[in-house]
């Protein structure tokens, strides 16, 4: 589709990018308030992310930062808030008299989205940009995180920079978790699961721990039917989109 004469131009940066429904929800909240601007999905692969970069200042106002760019995408932006430095990842550019600015706002959407749980174990599938905005929000709220990843050295830097634990796989078993989070990518559009014996993990514990996906396409991914189907209470991923893209939004209209 092409926008001439729209005012302001927004996107979502990501490899792949068809999953993404922020350019529905964005272009609709454009709409309601009356602002004259268009949000689009650009896919752009770790070897364009530089050349992209380059123009994206002169023709952007804005955008979301999604996988696998949440951290290499920092070394071209000017500025990065004191909260995204410290997760070490960005969801959000806004584009600042030229200058380009980074934000965190995953971190915002995930606490939000774990309102109603109030864990004190958590347990993280991932180390990546996602998961380091997790693993922040939940140790700032002194919360004790175990990171499982499938690169065991990602998770294990990672709870070291966070000063938290990392384990491999086979012993989710015998780790204490009232929450349990995906962070990983695996599930999005596909009938995979990060944690393939979910179900015979956590169905003899007497009390299940809630269980989030960060994936919100598809709603149920098969992890959360794994996690439904022996009683833990589950977390869809569309609040935390919502809510990040909330506040994504905003921060570009200020
Ligand atoms: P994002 O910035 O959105 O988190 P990312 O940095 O590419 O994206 O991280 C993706 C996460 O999903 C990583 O934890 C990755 O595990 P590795 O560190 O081992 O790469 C995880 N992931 C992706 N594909 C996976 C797969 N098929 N099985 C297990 N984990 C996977």
């Amino acid at each position: 589709m092409v926008n001439v004469g729209v005012k302001y131009k927004y996107c979502v940066i990501g490899y792949p990018i068809a999953h993404s429904q922020s350019p529905q929800l964005h272009n609709a909240w454009f709409k309601e308030e009356g602002i004259d601007a268009h949000y689009e999905a650009c896919e752009v692969s770790p070897k364009q992310l530089e050349s992209f970069m380059q123009k994206f200042r002169f023709e952007y106002e804005g955008a979301n930062v999604t996988i696998p760019h949440k951290e290499t995408i920092m070394q071209y932006l000017d500025k990065v808030t004191p909260a995204a430095q410290a997760i070490g990842a960005v969801n959000t550019i806004v584009t600042n008299g030229k200058k380009l600015v980074g934000h965190n706002t995953d971190v915002i959407g995930f606490l939000k989205a774990i309102e109603c749980v109030e864990p004190t174990h958590a347990i993280v599938l991932g180390a990546g940009g996602a998961a380091r905005a997790i693993v922040y929000g939940l140790v700032k709220n002194r919360v004790h995180v175990t990171i499982v990843n499938r690169t065991v050295d990602r998770a294990e830097s990672l709870a070291k920079e966070f000063k938290c634990d990392f384990a491999m796989l086979v012993d989710v078993k015998n780790t204490p978790c009232d929450l349990l989070v995906n962070a990983t990518s695996v599930g999005m559009m596909s009938s995979e699961t990060p944690l393939p014996n979910l179900a015979q993990l956590f169905e003899k514990r007497k009390t299940k721990p809630a269980v989030m996906d960060i994936i919100y396409t598809p709603l149920m991914t098969q992890f959360l039917q794994d996690a439904e189907s022996i009683g833990c209470p589950i977390i869809t991923g569309d609040t935390m989109f919502v809510e990040q893209a909330r506040a994504s939004f905003e921060l570009w209209r200020k």
